[in-house]
């Protein structure tokens, strides 16, 4: 049965070649002759895996609690809800009523496909924009110092609160609405030049930069590169593996770790999100489908790719100030109803040349397309969603809060 899926969908955005026909004849369910024995067997393994459950349990229960409250911990439940590479929520909290501290978690690192940490950083700045953001509707005033203690690198940030007049804010209420659509876009719907620049208009850090490819040249370049890196992480064992470390098909593992990268928020039509949770995939299967769907579905029907660029792409600052700003634009793009999807092959590759000592092909490309003197630590794709994204699970509050 495994042999006649043509292609995986356990990453995000894998795409499948397998037809409705031929799905419903993977299922059993196109001859008319299923017995009815084996057709509660199907319901059975539906069930469990989760084919009906899609966004409900427990893993999914922090992104009902992102309220205000004027409590501390209510800052917590919304920077649980930022975006991060490969779903690891690499963080941990320590919380009084005055005051916020944010650790990494070192044991929750990418390896191969985050060698330098930056992914991560990036990750914990994403987290540290919903921590700030939750401030003023939960009556507080927040005053945010990153890397705090210079001798501590996990040591992320000091969020320092007092107590303020409650205020809203529509980026704060699109925390829990934003999600990674990984889906197509409108291909008929252009992003404009005042939205573009609105969110340009968002950077707020005086060594980052937002470069836009907007040029049919330019998102070919873009397109063609991110389709040269992807084949190359695919070609890299230790790369491949670390990647695929973080996937999660089973309904049960996701509900126990409520981490990790799984089907529901792949963009896949929902009979292919039930076949993956039915039938178990490879990792070649994965990586077909993770190849297939960049190239053939995500690529495309992007209405224009970004790239946000730094100075020294090694610096923990300007990668925390970045994760900031990617977390305050996707807010922002949320609120428009527009929809953003990380794509993060370039950089994965050229940290991955870097540590490995390896020749600097992605890294030579990639520069050549930028400013002088810059360098891209996070690339995405930006358009109207065709579909909307489903959630991804979340640890919750209670589960990163240190004593
Ligand atoms: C630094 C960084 C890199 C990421 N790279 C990718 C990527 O290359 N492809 C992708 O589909 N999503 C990527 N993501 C999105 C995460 O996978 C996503 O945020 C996570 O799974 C949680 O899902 P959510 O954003 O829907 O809450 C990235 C996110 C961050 C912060």
């Amino acid at each position: 049965m495994q042999a006649d899926l043509e292609q995986s969908v356990d990453r995000p955005g894998a795409a499948r070649a397998v037809s409705r026909r031929k799905a419903l004849q993977i299922l059993g369910l196109g001859s008319g002759l299923v017995a009815v024995s084996g057709a509660s067997g199907l319901t059975w393994r539906a069930v469990e895996g989760g084919v009906f459950s899609t966004g409900t349990g427990s893993a999914y229960d922090a992104w009902g609690r992102s309220k205000p409250g004027g409590h501390t911990l209510n800052l917590v439940n919304a920077a649980i809800l930022a975006a991060n590479a490969h779903n690891t929520q690499p963080w941990l909290f320590t919380v009084s009523d005055d005051r916020i501290e944010l650790f990494s978690d070192m044991s929750r690192t990418i390896g191969a496909m985050d060698p330098l940490l930056r992914e991560m950083q990036i990750s914990l700045g994403c987290a540290v924009e919903n921590l700030a953001l939750a401030a003023a509707p939960n009556g507080m005033t927040a005053k945010v110092s990153l890397l705090p203690v210079p001798y501590d690198a996990t040591h992320i940030a000091t969020v320092s609160l007092a107590p303020a007049p409650a205020s809203g804010s529509a980026l704060f209420d699109a925390i829990a609405a934003r999600h990674t659509n990984r889906g197509g876009y409108d291909t008929t719907r252009p992003v404009t030049g005042r939205q573009l620049d609105a969110l340009s208009a968002l950077v707020d850090a005086p060594a980052t930069q937002l470069v836009w490819f907007t040029t049919n040249t330019q998102k070919r370049a873009f397109s063609d590169l991110t389709v040269r890196a992807t084949q190359a992480i695919i070609a890299d064992p230790q790369q491949a593996a670390d990647d695929y470390r973080w996937y999660r098909s089973d309904w049960h593992d996701i509900q126990l770790h409520k981490d990790g990268i799984t089907i529901d928020p792949s963009g896949q039509s929902a009979l292919i999100r039930a076949l993956s949770k039915l039938l178990p995939t490879t990792r070649k299967q994965d990586d077909d489908g993770w190849l297939s769907g960049t190239r053939d579905t995500q690529l495309p029907t992007a209405a224009a790719f970004g790239a946000l660029v730094v100075r020294d792409p090694h610096d923990p600052l300007q990668r925390l100030q970045v994760g900031r700003i990617w977390q305050r634009m996707h807010l922002a793009a949320t609120t428009e109803g527009l929809g953003m999807q990380p794509l993060c092959q370039i950089p994965e590759r050229v940290d991955r040349e870097t540590s490995a000592g390896l020749a600097p092909d992605v890294t030579e490309a990639v520069a050549a397309m930028l400013p002088a003197d810059s360098h891209a630590i996070m690339t995405f794709r930006i358009g109207y969603p065709t579909a909307a994204a489903l959630l991804s699970p979340r640890r919750p509050a209670g589960d990163v809060v240190r004593a």
